[in-house]
């Protein structure tokens, strides 16, 4: 069956649970004891790269659409931006609980004094706006204009995430680069895009008035 005439419930109901996967393998790995050495590193950091996997797959929706023309796709946008948030919210959780058993001195003075930390918290509070506001309640109440201008900060969200993986990792900066890539990529075709559009209007402004003012102009 082509993708175009998947049913947008089932599709949905797949990637809802595909999602799920992350939690259900570290949840397992806990319970079984078969996360390594160090399991609580392996939690957080595991939390830590599906946030990131999450939110590059969310950004990578809307470029998707455009060069395949799946529309249905846009359809899981939302989803896949609030798992961007829950996984967020569990890798912010194991690090308070299990890195600093929620002693909020030491995590303030961590915030203030490690600069990955700094990043990383900046991203998890500028995220919270976004899943607070990604239902269509709020979007109404917002107007589009000032709905998609609030979601923007995605784009700086993903710096952020990319700047606290490279900070953190310590010698090879292979990983933090391939996301930086990959983030690169997909915000460049957006400013594309944008570029292109501004381009075609403003043609189609003075095109017109030039077509009037040079009438041997040859016609479209
Ligand atoms: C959008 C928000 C965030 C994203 C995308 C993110 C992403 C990541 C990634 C990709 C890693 C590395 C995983 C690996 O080594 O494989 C990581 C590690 C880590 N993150 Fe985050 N993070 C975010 C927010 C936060 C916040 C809010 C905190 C705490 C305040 C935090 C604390 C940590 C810590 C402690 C580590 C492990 C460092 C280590 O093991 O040395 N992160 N994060």
């Amino acid at each position: 069956m082509p993708m175009r005439y998947v049913p947008v419930a089932l599709l949905k109901t797949a990637v809802f649970l595909l999602s799920l996967l992350p939690l259900t393998w570290y949840g397992w790995g806990a319970w079984h004891d078969t996360l390594g050495a160090n399991p609580i590193e392996a939690v957080t950091r595991g939390f830590g790269t599906w946030t990131l996997n999450f939110l590059l797959i969310t950004l990578a929706v809307t470029p998707l659409r455009k060069l395949t023309g799946l529309n249905l796709l846009i359809r899981l946008r939302r989803m896949l931006g609030l798992f961007t948030f829950f996984y967020a919210t569990l890798h912010l959780t194991s690090y308070l609980w299990f890195d600093q058993f929620f002693d909020w001195g030491e995590i303030a003075q961590d915030i203030l004094k490690r600069p990955f930390i700094t990043v990383g918290m900046a991203a998890f509070v500028l995220l919270v706006p976004l899943a607070a506001t990604s239902h269509n309640a709020a979007i109404r109440r917002l107007g589009g204009r000032r709905w998609q201008a609030l979601h923007r900060t995605v784009y700086a969200i993903g710096i952020l995430a990319v700047l606290h993986y490279s900070w953190l990792v310590k010698a090879d900066q292979s990983q933090p680069l391939l996301y930086g890539g990959i983030l690169f990529v997909l915000l460049g075709l957006r400013a594309w895009w944008r570029e292109v559009e501004r381009r075609e209007q403003l043609a189609g402004k003075y095109a017109p008035r030039l077509k009037r003012i040079i009438p041997i102009l040859p016609r479209r």
